[in-house]
């Protein structure tokens, strides 16, 4: 896992979105980081730095000239153990000295004094956000390497409506994530499928299935994460959309037969994990059905299959499909293997402990269609996504080998 272990530094500037940066340190310290936070001036007058240092368990950093902190922390020390440094909230004026190089705080000075990646989330007032000065400096700092995440549009502190609002905790998470990640899949288009869709019965009622679209976002954040460009097509769920990947939005199995066969022209790999429903209500009635008109039955036809199409004008790219099962997990999967003309195909008993729809975590086997398998042990969905594309890393680089999967003995 790139937190594990890993040294972040989080700096804080001065501004009401202070708050939001106490569970940004909590998430990386949930998630294995060691966190170093170096606050400014301004920063201590929205939130003290007890708070970081308790969420951290790690002294905090305020002042280049206190001698304890000089020799305990040491700014040079922080700079060089520093794996990856975000600051949020990052201040209009923090990006302009960032941009100008000028180092007269503590915060300051570490940022010029390191060399580890540099993730910014902005935070001010919209006018601020759009004003020409600030524009160029992000630029700049875009242009020397930095990774911007946000600002995110809304309702700002300041009383104003627009876009300034601190990313979320979450998608700055993401985005250290993804500054530490190697980036193997950088070059490869990755096309997506997650959810449940929807068939309506009419305007009120509808067949559906249990996906919450858990496993395909995770592929698709974690796609994104190790470089690829990645559009995800998402049938109905509750999650939000991950940061930096297309999102394409449908609601039925024809919707999504579109959006995917549009996406999947540019696209060099395509993981199906969508639950899409086999078959529709052939008549969807135009009115809500009563409850006295008694329906003896509801007759249904078949969606077009989305896999199958694709696996007519193949190409190079790697289809890569599921097969949520709940008997005969491996005889089934490798079947819809065959029958799809899949590369590889990712067999999922939805009754195994732990591998639930909506769960975190996933009990699955990979087959390829080399016939070679692995039996993978329970794992997180996130984890479970990176042995799908640590495979589409071995297949795409071994030119001409086929890539093989250890034998399950
Ligand atoms: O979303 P979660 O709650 O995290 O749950 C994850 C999951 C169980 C939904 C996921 O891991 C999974 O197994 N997805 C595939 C579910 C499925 O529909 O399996 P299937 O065996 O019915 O379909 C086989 C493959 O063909 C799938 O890749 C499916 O996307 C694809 N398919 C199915 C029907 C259809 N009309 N067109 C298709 O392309």
């Amino acid at each position: 896992m790139p937190l594990d272990g890993r040294t972040v530094v989080v700096g804080v500037s001065g501004g009401i979105a202070c708050y939001k940066a106490c569970e940004l340190v909590r998430l990386l310290v949930g998630a294995g980081a060691r966190v170093r936070a170096v606050m400014t001036a301004a920063a201590q007058r929205f939130v003290t730095p007890l708070t970081f240092q308790t969420l951290a368990g790690q002294p905090v950093a305020t002042d280049t000239f206190d001698l304890t902190q000089e020799s305990e922390i040491g700014h040079i020390r922080l700079a060089d153990e520093a794996d990856a440094v975000a600051i949020a909230p990052a201040t209009a004026n923090v990006i302009a000295k960032l941009a100008a190089g000028i180092a007269d705080d503590l915060l300051t000075t570490v940022l010029l004094a390191t060399r580890a990646p540099l993730v910014l989330a902005p935070a001010m007032n919209v006018h601020m956000w759009e004003h020409p000065t600030v524009q160029e400096n992000v630029a700049r700092l875009v242009a020397r390497g930095a990774r911007v995440v946000g600002p995110a549009s809304g309702s700002l502190a300041c009383g104003y409506e627009g876009t300034g609002r601190l990313a979320s905790p979450e998608d700055v998470v993401e985005e250290i994530r993804h500054v530490l990640t190697p980036q193997d899949l950088a070059g490869e288009r990755v096309l997506v499928s997650a959810g449940a869709t929807q068939e309506p019965i009419d305007p009120v009622r509808y067949l559906s299935n249990r996906s919450s679209g858990k496993m395909g976002f995770a592929v698709a954040r974690v796609a994104r994460r190790r470089g690829a460009d990645v559009t995800l097509v998402v049938g109905t769920t509750a999650l939000t959309p991950p940061a930096g990947v297309h999102t394409v939005q449908v609601t039925t199995g024809e919707e999504m037969a579109r959006a995917v066969q549009a996406a999947a022209a540019s696209a060099t790999v395509v993981v199906m994990a969508a639950a899409v429903a086999d078959y529709r209500p052939r008549h969807p009635s135009e009115h809500k059905v009563k409850k006295s008109a008694r329906p003896a039955a509801l007759e249904l036809e078949p969606n077009p299959d989305i896999l199958r199409r694709l696996a007519t004008r193949k190409g190079r790219r790697v289809l890569i499909g599921f097969a949520a099962e709940t008997e005969h997990v491996v005889r089934e999967a490798r079947r819809k293997l065959a029958e799809k003309r899949l590369d590889l195909i990712v067999g999922n008993d939805v009754t195994a402990p732990g591998a639930a729809f909506g769960g975190d975590t996933n009990v699955v086997h990979l087959i390829d269609a080399a016939g070679e398998e692995q039996a993978l042990p329970l794992l997180s969905k996130e984890e479970v996504a990176d042995r799908i594309l640590d495979w589409v890393v071995a297949h795409r680089s071994a030119a001409t080998r086929r890539p093989t999967l250890r034998r399950v003995r």
